[in-house]
């Protein structure tokens, strides 16, 4: 049976294997495990961040994360979400719903009235994933910048 859980240190080798997973797929990140457990370490660790897994049979077979974020436009908290992936043998089973559901729960139960990410252009599996659960694109584009 899938379940899905806040993750815990215990998961960090199998959530490093899925980021590893996701950023082959994207191409504005690199793959950099050590940065990718550090940072998987600061979101546990962290009370306006969750980190949350689908299980099943005891295994890690997706995560899904999400951070509160003050907007102006809300008036209120946003949730950047990130790091949704679920393991290539158990997409399409539902996974990725129950992920995201669960994160818009843990997101209203903090009174977030918008969640919000970042997709690749051309992963037109996701976007139709993400427009299937009701997600609308919006005309904003990336921008960044690095300090070194
Ligand atoms: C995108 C992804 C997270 C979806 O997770 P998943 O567990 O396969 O999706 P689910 O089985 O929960 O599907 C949820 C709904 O989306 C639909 N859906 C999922 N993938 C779809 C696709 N490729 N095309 C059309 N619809 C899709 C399902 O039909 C389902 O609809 P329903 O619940 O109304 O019946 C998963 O495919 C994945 O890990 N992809 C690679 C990583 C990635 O691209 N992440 C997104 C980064 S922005």
């Amino acid at each position: 049976m899938l379940t899905v859980r806040r993750a815990r240190e215990a998961d960090l080798d199998s959530l490093v294997l899925l980021l590893r997973a996701l950023f082959a797929i994207e191409a504005d990140f690199n793959i950099d495990e050590a940065k990718q457990r550090r940072g998987l370490q600061l979101l546990l660790e962290d009370d306006r961040a969750c980190l949350l897994v689908a299980e099943t049979d005891s295994t890690v077979v997706g995560m899904c994360s999400g951070q509160v974020v003050i907007s102006t436009a809300e008036g209120g908290s946003a949730l950047l979400v990130e790091d949704v992936v679920i393991d290539h043998s158990f997409r399409g089973r539902g996974a990725g719903r129950m992920l995201m559901e669960a994160l818009q729960n843990w997101a209203a139960a903090r009174n977030v009235t918008r969640l919000q990410l970042l997709a690749d252009r051309h992963n037109t599996p996701a976007l139709d994933f993400y427009s299937r659960l009701g997600w609308q694109q919006t005309d904003l584009i990336c921008l960044r910048t690095y300090i070194r």
